[in-house]
């Protein structure tokens, strides 16, 4: 936040030559300007990467901290409005739209998550559309609006954001996250919105059209880097897969084995990479396949439990994709809590596999849209 400050802070002074603390003197650029007051290896030194990753525009790299939440939810923090109200979002690769809880819903699950209140935004405008979002897990229902989101050092006016009066079900009431924030492609968002990221490309906000995923075991260190590659969160180089359909973030893997055996997706089956999903979702008969052969064993709520003890005897499971093998070892594919183990993977009613946060955990993930491919790495 302090760095935006101080960019936007600059930028204001080289445009419209109001008095601050750095007198402008008019003929002279921003740069003598700085270098006359010091301040320039300072601000260089800075915004470096950003300069350099896009020359003639002014994208930028924000790098957006996720709160891993139990493993199974990773959200981070945006602003809606004018002055900014804090919301909660996960950055959800399988769905386009933006949503936050508003006033107008004073149901439960609403009551226990920040509410946007538009009237105290001064930027806001109604759209007068529906927002009406299906999610695997539940529905968000409301109305469009435009207003200005803010994403780390990224400002993005005049956004699409979906305002949610009603949330039927359970499923957001004990989250711990306000809303979504959809970054898979516009053909999956309404046709009155346009998704975030989608602006951010077209007003070259971000040094690259592409954005970045680590999602860490710990409670803290994922990161959401929106327009570059962060190399230091993955090890070797990255694998690229080029994206099948622009909907989802869908490919084609090709098959999956234990010990060189088709276990699944015999004769290859179409995936997404989707980091709003917790696990590893297939198609019913590929997952009881792959339980069988793992020792997992049906338990309560559709979970498949583990002996803790098979840890260490379980096999290995690859994912042959585009010709390269990701492996999952048993740590990566079991989920361990306080001493009971159960398997991460379960059936979709999709007949899509779904490679959720287990997946992304293992592989540092990039979502190139100006390639449309997906690059791939064992991360750190
Ligand atoms: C915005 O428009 C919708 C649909 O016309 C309407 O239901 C809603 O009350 C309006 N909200 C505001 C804050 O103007």
């Amino acid at each position: 936040m302090r760095c935006f400050v101080l960019l936007l802070a600059v930028f204001a002074i080289s445009q419209s030559h109001m008095t601050t603390r750095i007198p402008l003197h008019k003929g002279k650029s921003l740069r003598n300007n700085l270098k006359e007051h010091g301040l320039l290896e300072d601000f260089l030194r800075r915004y470096q990467y950003e300069f350099t990753a896009k020359d003639s525009n002014f994208g930028v790299v924000a790098s957006e901290p996720l709160t891993n939440y139990l493993d199974s939810e990773y959200f981070g923090t945006i602003y809606v409005g004018t002055p900014p109200q804090e919301f909660t979002v996960v950055f959800d690769t399988g769905s386009s739209e933006l949503w936050v809880p508003s006033v107008y819903c004073s149901s439960r699950v609403c009551q226990t998550h920040h509410r946007f209140d538009p009237s105290k935004s001064f930027t806001f405008q109604n759209l007068s559309q529906p927002l009406f979002v299906q999610y695997g897990t539940g529905r968000v229902e409301g109305f469009l609006g435009y207003d200005t989101v803010t994403v780390s050092n990224i400002v993005v006016s005049h956004q699409t954001v979906g305002l949610s009066t009603q949330e039927p079900g359970d499923i957001f009431t004990y989250s711990p996250f306000d809303g979504i924030l959809g970054l898979a492609y516009p053909s999956l968002s309404s046709k009155y919105s346009v998704p975030i990221f989608d602006n951010m490309m077209n007003r070259h906000l971000v040094a690259q059209d592409l954005f970045s995923v680590y999602m860490s075991r710990d409670d803290q260190g994922s990161m959401l880097t929106l327009g570059a590659i962060d190399q230091s969160y993955f090890v070797g180089s990255l694998y690229w897969v080029p994206v099948t359909v622009q909907g989802y973030w869908q490919f084609t893997v090709d098959r999956i084995t234990i010990n060189g055996e088709v276990v699944a997706c015999q004769g290859g089956c179409p995936a997404i990479l989707d980091t709003g999903t917790a696990l590893l979702a297939g198609p019913a008969r590929d997952i009881l396949n792959i339980q069988q052969a793992i020792g997992a064993v049906q338990g309560q709520y559709d979970q498949f439990d583990i002996d803790c003890w098979r840890l260490g005897i379980m096999p290995t499971i690859v994912f042959e994709i585009h010709g390269r093998e990701f492996p999952l070892p048993p740590s990566a594919y079991t989920n361990q809590v306080v001493g009971s183990c159960s398997s991460g993977f379960k059936p979709s009613s999709q007949g899509m596999w779904i490679l959720g946060d287990v997946f992304i955990r293992e592989f540092y993930s990039v979502f190139d849209r100006a390639n449309n491919r997906i690059g791939l790495a064992k991360a750190i």
